[in-house]
């Protein structure tokens, strides 16, 4: 033990950098501390989810994410005025079809009375100049089946999809989406949602494409929510969706979805998946978004409920590991309870 400490000892003595360089000298005072922080966070920088479902002053508690509510328009609305009182960026709209609508072609999914419509609509006439508002283009919450497209002999058609999520995309713009999200993963989709959008007079909505969407069983609880999982029974999204083992694959979605016109591209999930933004970030200079999905917020909530973790700092920890990967905005469950916790320091 004492050679050890002995040949150590000497290692620094021989060591040109040390003792004049200590790396612990800008970490001595929080002034300095603060003053050197490479990353920021702020609340401009949050996207929050909404689950939107029928009816007036109603909320249901998300069993499998607590803390989380599915709420009717006028609730939403009105959750959607606190988010943009406390700075949040935008929030994304995700309707809890009723069962009775879906079908096996998701053409609710074009019906400009459908609930995303509809409280698209309502965001936007009390809010919308305050906060954007994000729609995502896919058909899962309307379809039967609980697959983000149409499936024929078992298989989810690419392109016969691409033509209803064309008419989707430019329903929810018709309503006042200020943000079209693509969550489908079809090919070529990008493409032709964005000429769908210009064709109609929404050349100025911006698309954020959820470019690197992986098959993740991170998703689950996401499904309990909006009711998809019993839809989709024991099927997977695995024919579409990313290998969770490829990642030079997720440089060819995304080189694809920035030639077809993308404004921002989106990684899904966040935190397993931070070596992807890291990546992105290096290699192609368009903004960032990453998803914290469901299962992430499951995980950091029960452990905090358990008293294995500190919420709020472990939230806020995950929330810089995101900015410090990369992104330039985060869709997260927490965002209220950041923006909060921001504001209040
Ligand atoms: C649907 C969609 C999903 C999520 C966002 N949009 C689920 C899926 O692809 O099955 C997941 C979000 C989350 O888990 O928080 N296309």
């Amino acid at each position: 033990m004492t050679d050890f400490l002995n040949s150590r000892c000497e290692n620094r003595a021989n060591s040109a950098s040390y003792p004049r360089t200590r790396l612990r000298r800008n970490r001595r005072w929080p002034w300095l501390r603060d003053m050197v922080q490479e990353t920021s966070l702020a609340p401009s920088h949050l996207i929050w989810p909404l689950f939107v479902i029928e009816g007036d002053n109603r909320r249901e508690p998300v069993l499998s994410m607590p803390g989380v509510e599915r709420m009717s328009i006028d609730l939403a609305t009105a959750a959607a005025a606190k988010a943009a009182e406390l700075g949040i960026g935008a929030v994304a709209i995700f309707p809890v079809t009723p069962s009775q609508l879906k079908s096996d072609s998701g053409q609710h999914a074009v019906d400009p009375n459908n609930l995303i419509c509809q409280a698209t609509r309502s965001i936007a006439s009390a809010v919308g100049e305050r906060i954007g508002i994000v729609c995502d283009v896919a058909l899962d919450p309307y379809t039967t089946h609980g697959q983000d497209g149409i499936v024929r002999d078992g298989y989810v058609v690419n392109d016969e999809t691409i033509t209803v999520l064309c008419d989707q995309a430019v329903n929810q713009a018709r309503a006042g989406a200020t943000m079209i999200a693509p969550s489908d993963m079809m090919d070529g989709r990008i493409g032709a949602v964005r000429d769908a959008l210009d064709a109609n007079g929404y050349q100025h909505i911006p698309i954020l494409s959820y470019a690197a969407k992986y098959a993740s069983a991170y998703y689950g609880p996401f499904r309990d929510a909006v009711g998809s999982a019993s839809n989709l029974g024991g099927a997977d999204k695995k024919t579409y969706q990313m290998n969770p083992a490829n990642s030079d694959e997720a440089l060819r979605e995304v080189e694809l979805d920035i030639q077809e016109g993308a404004d921002m591209i989106m990684v899904k999930p966040g935190m397993p998946y931070l070596d992807i933004v890291r990546r992105l970030h290096d290699r192609f200079p368009v903004p960032l978004a990453v998803y914290q999905v469901s299962g992430e917020y499951a995980m950091l909530k029960f452990a905090a409920q358990a008293g294995a973790l500190d919420e709020r700092k472990v939230v806020l920890e995950s929330m810089i590991a995101f900015r410090r990967a990369g992104a330039s905005a985060i869709l997260t469950y927490f965002a209220c309870d950041v923006a909060t916790w921001l504001n209040d320091r």
